[in-house]
């Protein structure tokens, strides 16, 4: 077998093996930040500046289920849809809840997060209110 073909084949080999999930992720797991390192410690720290009361989860119902689009991609029940690449956050996994911070999440929705298929949402189809509202409606997917 000629070197090129047996590149090839190993190639093909891990490709199958890993899947085509993997083949396509550049974050080993789910719990790793997504937010950059340098600045991970002073953005878990930013408070979400609104209470968690009834009117701000069913606002962030209606930016989820409406012009947010979250629903597309993270569907009814927060599971998310299958796509390439990062599958779009398990809503109900308690230990993701638990890892991440209102801060964290706020980064992602102004940023989206890098390198995975999570488009940039505050400052481009919500405002950054919508953003924490829709925030505390994500948190009632824990454990559903
Ligand atoms: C086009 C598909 C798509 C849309 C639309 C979308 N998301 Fe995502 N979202 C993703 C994917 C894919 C990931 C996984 C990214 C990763 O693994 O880093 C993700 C991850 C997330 C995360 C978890 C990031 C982390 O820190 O682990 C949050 C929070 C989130 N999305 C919120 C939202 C909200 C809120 C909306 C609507 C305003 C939204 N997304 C719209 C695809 C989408």
């Amino acid at each position: 077998m000629s070197k090129l073909a047996q590149i090839i084949w190993i190639a093909l080999i891990v490709f199958l093996v890993s899947g085509w999930q993997n083949a396509f992720a550049i974050h080993a797991s789910i719990y790793e930040p997504r937010v950059p390192n340098e600045i991970l410690a002073e953005i878990q720290e930013i408070e979400n500046p609104y209470p968690a009361t009834e009117e701000q989860i069913e606002a962030g119902r209606k930016i989820y289920f409406g012009k947010g689009l979250c629903v597309t991609c993270h569907s009814k029940n927060g599971k998310g849809v299958r796509i390439p690449g990062h599958s779009p956050r398990d809503f109900t996994n308690a230990k993701w809840q638990e890892t991440r911070t209102d801060g964290e999440m706020m980064w992602v929705l102004r940023n989206g997060s890098p390198g995975t298929g999570m488009p940039v949402r505050v400052g481009k189809v919500i405002t950054e209110n919508e953003g924490w509202s829709v925030i505390h409606f994500i948190r009632t997917f824990e454990g559903k």
